[in-house]
């Protein structure tokens, strides 16, 4: 009883503090915060295809990796994925958070450290708490602040876990910057590609094939449930790693594999993308640059960014929430990044620019968000 006093309680305050959180069925607004960058989970020629050859496929995985959940089509979707990645090899993981677990749980031991950009992600939070090694973060993308960190550690073996382009806030890592100082100082270098893949590169390789930086990274996650349109992941890099994730990674190896249907999906949207990834991500860059344009005005209270992911800062959970609500009425699905997700005082609304938003569409949003954030902030 006194466990369920505190639960309420505990519900209670995010009430209070307007921080409290329930499951929305998704209405028919135009589309300004879903993952779905390129648009990919709707694209009716991947889900022809898709439902043509699952015809007959099993319903179930039927067993975890190393039993029976092992079979062609997920041999054959990693491979895709691995060549698409320009990596030797790719193991898919159930989802992107169970990824950035089996990396974390698995590889740092103890005596080892891992540095990490102050804003990664809640999964690589969650890893680095089932790891034995001590993690020690660094100011969000600032180099001087991790070759001090980098230089402190020498000793020991480092890892250094970043993001490609930030969740919270759109922007990409010195990419570039940050492998020659894992290099220099013999560390490790780990990159969650999230929301990048699909997204970046010539036809959605990712920012470390953009930059060419790929072989510098001992590990990379690209999630499928973001630009490519469905779910799960997959951790690329070299054959130890895949080999060692596989023998070491508990959450890879006490889970059941994903589904036939999904493996087909994944393997069918990744020769999709091969073929017009390029077309794909210059619309896509078209229409980020066509919000970006418009937003111009109030440039003094957006976060710098080049990537789908574009934001509007609105400090107080109130506030924000009473301006995004005001938005959905007007026709157009976007979400309040309140606090605690980010920090208080930088709560915002987090806009995401998908293919499928025509520049019409972009132009009457971003004439309301103008409207609405001049008259009520
Ligand atoms: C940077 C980053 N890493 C990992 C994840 C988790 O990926 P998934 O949704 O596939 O579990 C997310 C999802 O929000 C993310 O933004």
């Amino acid at each position: 009883m006194q466990i369920i006093n505190r639960m309420k309680a505990l519900l209670d305050r995010r009430l209070e503090k307007d921080s409290y959180r329930s499951l929305q069925v998704n209405e028919q607004l135009v589309d300004f915060c879903s993952n779905d960058y390129l648009s990919l989970s709707q694209n009716m020629d991947i889900a022809k295809k898709i439902h043509k050859k699952s015809i007959g496929l099993p319903m179930g995985s039927t067993g975890s990796r190393l039993l029976t959940g092992h079979y062609k089509l997920i041999d054959d979707a990693e491979q895709e994925v691995a060549a698409f990645h320009q990596a030797d090899t790719a193991l898919i993981f159930n989802s992107g958070y169970s990824a950035n677990l089996g990396i974390l749980s698995s590889i740092p031991r103890k005596s080892d450290i891992i540095l990490y950009d102050e804003l990664v992600h809640a999964s690589i939070h969650d890893g680095m708490r089932l790891s034995a090694a001590s993690s020690y973060s660094f100011r969000h993308n600032n180099l001087s602040d991790l070759e001090k960190q980098l230089k402190i550690h020498q000793s020991k073996n480092i890892f250094v876990f970043i993001e490609s382009i930030y969740s919270m806030n759109g922007d990409e890592a010195p990419l570039i910057e940050i492998a020659e100082l894992c290099k220099k100082n013999n560390a490790l270098l780990i990159v969650d590609e999230a929301h990048s893949s699909g997204v970046c590169g010539k036809k959605g390789e990712g920012l470390c094939v953009e930059k060419g930086i790929e072989d510098a990274v001992f590990a990379r996650l690209h999630t499928f449930g973001k630009a490519i349109g469905l779910h799960a992941a997959a951790v690329v890099g070299s054959k130890t790693l895949r080999d060692y994730l596989i023998n070491f990674s508990r959450p890879l190896i006490y889970t059941t594999a994903i589904n036939p249907h999904t493996a087909l999906s994944i393997l069918e949207t990744y020769k999709h993308l091969n073929i017009n990834g390029a077309v794909y991500v210059k619309e896509l860059k078209e229409r980020i640059d066509f919000y970006k344009l418009q937003m111009l005005t109030l440039s003094d209270y957006t976060l710098k960014s080049n990537s789908a992911i574009q934001c509007l800062l609105i400090p107080g959970n109130t506030k924000v929430l009473k301006i995004c609500t005001d938005i959905k009425r007007a026709g157009f699905d976007i979400r309040a990044i309140r606090s605690p997700t980010v920090a208080a005082g930088r709560e915002r609304i987090r806009i995401c620019i998908h293919r499928h938003n025509s520049l019409d569409q972009i132009g009457n949003f971003t004439s309301i968000l103008k409207k609405t954030f001049k008259q009520k902030t």
